[in-house]
């Protein structure tokens, strides 16, 4: 038995949450409503954007997304290989074929340089994620869908509040897609949330999110329901007035803890570039497997006997698993039998096998005491792997 359990992630909430809740539950009106609103009034002037869109979770935002911009069947996606699958199932959801890029070797994110070999006369988006927090190199990026006139859908679903170059993320690209689930930064128990400036993007995907209805009975395009109800939206209104206050402990959290380990032979802090604000989503370490002698795996569950939890993610590229592998589209090779790229995924990306299942993300939520941080830095001090 352990002598003290550090908890991963943990929901925070406050009176506010509780509050707007009752005020829901009280009004008998749980539907999508004036607390979805208001959330999304408030992340809109957070991100920096005209429109911010609540949806249910962030993989229906990138769908929503896709959509707006008109993706066609067999359309093709860019995306990294290291991140999580719904990034690129949500492009076959909407028929479009993802193709798999490399990351980059220092920030896990989407490879810039590796965007030329992932270009077709099919691509029409390239889909950065801010992994962990950090975001993927933008001015790179937007240079390349620039040049070759792509759409860039950001994936900002662990990267609430992250800014590159004093721009926040999620209003670098056409449209950038957020997730609220339980582990987040803040979180509406299950939601999304799609920011965009352009005006028909925006009301597209207010027409998607609802079954495609104009008014009260024309489907007037095919449709979801994928709306976020008052009760979610209820507890993100209250949560988006804590964003900055979180992120800022879990910077505080997160630096002293990479600094405090960082002289370790077996271990290496993930990199941060000096001109973002990280939302440190996962305080990241790469496992040096050959000086550690184990994998990321191991290290993962011995530190967890030890009573320190700790994120273990993403430890199969996208191109090995077998949803893409095997073309698992429509019960059927949809949307790759309407595309002649052959796209095979018989791929093996260097930074991605390098990296893969070789990264751990330390416990640094708000909630975390003074005695558990001090915890986390003696057991992975003590922590002697060879
Ligand atoms: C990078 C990334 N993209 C998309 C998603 C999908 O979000 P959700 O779980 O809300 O559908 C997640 C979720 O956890 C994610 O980490």
């Amino acid at each position: 038995m352990a002598e003290r359990h550090v908890s991963v992630a943990e929901p925070i909430l406050g009176d506010e949450e509780y509050e707007n809740v009752e005020q829901v539950l009280d009004s008998g009106r749980f539907l999508q409503g004036p607390m979805v609103e208001e959330f999304e009034d408030k992340w809109a002037d957070f991100v920096g954007t005209d429109h911010a869109v609540a949806v249910s979770n962030g993989t229906t935002a990138i769908q929503l997304a896709l959509n707006a911009i008109g993706l066609e069947p067999g359309d093709e996606v860019i995306v990294p290989s290291m991140t999580f699958g719904s990034t690129a199932t949500a492009v076959v959801h909407q028929a479009g074929v993802p193709v798999f890029a490399d990351i980059d070797r220092e920030l896990y994110t989407l490879d810039h340089t590796d965007l030329e070999r992932c270009l077709t006369d099919r691509t029409v988006a390239v889909m950065p994620v801010h992994l962990y927090g950090h975001p993927a190199e933008m001015d790179e990026i937007c240079a390349f869908a620039d040049e070759h006139d792509l759409y860039i859908i950001e994936d900002a679903a662990q990267a609430h509040g992250a800014r590159y170059r004093e721009e926040t993320v999620g209003s670098l690209g056409d449209a950038g897609c957020f997730s609220f689930y339980a582990t987040k930064n803040i979180t509406t128990g299950e939601g999304g949330i799609v920011t965009t400036d352009d005006d028909e993007i925006a009301e597209q995907i207010r027409l998607l999110r609802s079954h495609g209805m104009s008014g009260r009975d024309q489907h007037i395009t095919l449709g979801y329901n994928y709306r976020m109800s008052d009760i979610n939206g209820a507890i993100g209104t209250a949560q988006v007035d804590r964003l900055a206050g979180f992120n800022q402990r879990r910077r505080e959290i997160s630096e002293r803890l990479l600094s405090e380990i960082a002289d370790l032979d077996w271990l290496e802090p993930a990199t941060v570039r000096d001109y973002v604000d990280h939302a440190y989503f996962w305080a990241p370490i790469e496992i040096k497997t050959d000086v550690a002698g184990m994998s990321g795996k191991e290290v993962w569950r011995e530190l967890n006997e030890r009573g320190v939890e700790t994120r273990h993610r993403y430890v199969d590229p996208l191109y090995d698993q077998p949803v893409f592998e095997n073309h698992r589209g429509f019960n059927s090779e949809f949307p790759w039998s309407v595309n002649d790229n052959n796209h095979d995924y018989d791929l093996s990306l260097p930074n991605v096998e390098a990296v893969a299942g070789n990264t751990i993300g330390l416990p640094n939520h708000p909630n975390l005491e003074e005695a558990d941080i001090e915890y986390v830095i003696k057991t992975i001090r003590d922590f002697d792997p060879e």
